[in-house]
């Protein structure tokens, strides 16, 4: 595993590169590290089963993940992932995606889909749409957003579990970070293409105001006891 984690780790170190259209810098950083990355991103990615676990779908339900990558969070439905009427998963590189059509090979009603999330649509209405530790890496995240709700049949289910960093001056309601959590953590990411932007949270309460929200920290692999702000959100639509 060590030796698995240095290469992962020399990877997430020389950058995401910034040249080329999104998705090719997409196919770049990940297809070097995308047999490695379910082990590290299991430790990375908190809250990912809890997500699932609190959009509390029923038998039937039919769900989209944009940015799913490699599929993993569909394996954590566990026995229930087989009595979903289908569950597609959407994303823009192909390298992950293979890692999908593996994981998920014996789901017949496991779809693995090569789309953009700020444009796919699925053939039908949908009762739930969920985002994993995807939106901070989708350059137009408002789109993405708009794009999961408009997908949504009235009263579905919009989940994200995501890195985040609060306002300058958060709501009342929600949980005020620091000037070193604001600026640290938006950097450290954000050479990796990862943008922690403290209005994600804010446009998904906008965009589903029944919703349940938890704000927590998770330590991150080899930083030596630093946490970075997580957030799960379970909204539904009007
Ligand atoms: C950090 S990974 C998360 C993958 C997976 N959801 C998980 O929890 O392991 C972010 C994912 O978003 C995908 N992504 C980024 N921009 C995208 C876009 N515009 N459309 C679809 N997928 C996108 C990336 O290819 C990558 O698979």
């Amino acid at each position: 595993m060590i030796w698995n984690d240095i290469k992962i780790l020399w990877h997430l170190v020389q950058g995401q590169r910034r040249t080329g259209s999104h998705a090719e810098r997409l196919e770049a950083f990940y297809a070097p590290q995308a047999e490695y990355y379910d082990s590290f991103r299991e430790r990375l990615l908190q809250g990912r089963k809890e997500l699932i676990e609190a959009l509390a779908l029923p038998p039937g339900a039919y769900v989209v993940e944009l940015g799913g990558g490699t599929g993993r969070n569909a394996l954590y439905f566990g026995e229930k992932l087989s009595q979903l009427n289908a569950i597609e998963i959407v994303d823009l590189c192909p390298a992950l995606l293979k890692q999908a059509q593996n994981n998920l090979k014996d789901y017949s009603n496991a779809l693995i889909i090569e789309a953009d999330a700020t444009t796919y649509r699925p053939k039908q209405l949908v009762d739930c749409v969920y985002f994993s530790y995807a939106l901070t890496m989708i350059p137009d995240w408002h789109q993405a957003m708009q794009n999961a709700v408009a997908m949504l049949k009235p009263g579905g289910t919009l989940g994200v579990v995501d890195f985040y960093v609060s306002p300058v001056k958060a709501a009342p309601d929600a949980v005020q970070h620091a000037v070193f959590t604001r600026s640290f953590w938006p950097r450290w990411f954000g050479y990796d293409g990862v943008h922690l932007n403290p209005e994600h949270l804010p446009t998904l309460k906008k965009l589903c105001p029944k919703y349940k929200c938890f704000e927590r920290y998770s330590v991150v692999p080899y930083l030596l006891g630093l946490k970075v702000p997580y957030y799960i959100f379970v909204g539904k639509k009007k």
